[in-house]
């Protein structure tokens, strides 16, 4: 019998995940096929109940704005993924709904690869969103200092506390403040990565950037989670000025490698899976 993984949004028409799962399934002989589905916030707990639970449904990606919601409807969720407070993949073992999150698992394996060690790095975040909690709390084992900056600062604080409960023995200094450009020079001086999570520069709004080119300098590292352009405006000026960029390919690829191997328990294939995503953004132009 096929097994079925869904991904569950709204609206999920431009996603990439179900051209990636579906040519990883297939490289590796697997019968599993990946279906995206349009599921709207009223209907998400009929959709868990009466189709996620299935015997032939093998689990799920979730993405907005359930991230968050869907929380409340599963049987466990994994610590890490509670304490994000948000949920990307669900396994259903046997009618029993499991809730991961691989996104923030997804940035640091892509950050460490392109970065190497992170150990005494000041890092800047922009954002606090769930994209932001998910990656901040993969951090905390590596890094030395957080500062997360974000338009509500309510936020920045909010997710700055959070995470100084989760610190357990590390040593980090976390900040929380409001974005504003006053505050991002200062704390860009000496900052090693910073990392926009926030969706300004993504298409169609290409000529968008949170940050002054001349806030950007050779020694840093600057990940756009972005994918969508490949370059957004800010990676550009950041190769400009001769520092070290990352673009959010590899995190998608990576957050879908850690989903797939939960519910197939096979390595995935990455460099199909990236060749697929980035051929299927090529196309998209
Ligand atoms: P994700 O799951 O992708 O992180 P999200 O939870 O909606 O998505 O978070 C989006 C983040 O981008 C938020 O931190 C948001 O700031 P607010 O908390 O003030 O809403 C930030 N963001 C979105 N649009 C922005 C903009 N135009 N300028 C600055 N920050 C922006």
């Amino acid at each position: 019998m096929t097994k079925i993984c869904y991904l569950i949004g709204y609206p999920i028409e431009h996603s990439l995940s179900p051209v990636m799962h579906n040519t990883a399934f297939k490289e590796l002989g697997i019968d599993f096929s990946y279906r995206a589905i349009n599921v709207e916030s009223h209907h998400l707990r009929s959709f868990i109940e009466e189709t996620l639970r299935r015997p032939m449904v093998r689990g799920a990606n979730v993405t907005i704005p359930h991230k968050v919601d869907v929380i409340k409807f599963l049987d466990e969720v994994d610590p890490l993924a509670k304490e994000i407070g948000a949920v990307n993949t669900i396994v259903n073992d046997e009618g029993v709904l499991r809730g991961f999150n691989t996104d923030g698992f997804g940035a640091f394996r892509a950050l460490i690869e392109a970065y190497g060690s992170l150990k005494e790095m000041k890092v800047v975040l922009l954002g606090a969103g769930g994209a932001t909690r998910a990656i901040s709390y993969y951090l905390l084992k590596e890094v030395q200092s957080m500062v997360i900056l974000n338009r509500t600062e309510r936020k920045a604080l909010e997710l700055a506390k959070d995470l100084r409960k989760s610190l357990r023995g590390f040593k980090v200094e976390i900040y929380g403040s409001l974005l504003t450009k006053a505050r991002l020079r200062e704390e860009l001086f000496d900052a090693d990565v910073v990392i926009n999570t926030t969706p300004v520069g993504m298409y169609p709004n290409v000529e968008n950037t949170l940050i002054c080119k001349n806030f950007l300098n050779k020694k840093m590292m600057v990940f756009d989670v972005i994918y969508n352009p490949f370059e957004t405006r800010l990676i550009l000026e950041a190769k400009d000025v001769g520092a070290k960029t990352l673009n959010g390919v590899n995190m998608f690829v990576y957050q879908g490698s850690e989903a797939f191997r939960l519910w197939t328990s096979r390595d995935a294939p990455i460099d199909i899976m990236t060749q697929v995503v980035i051929k299927a953004l090529e196309e998209k132009g």
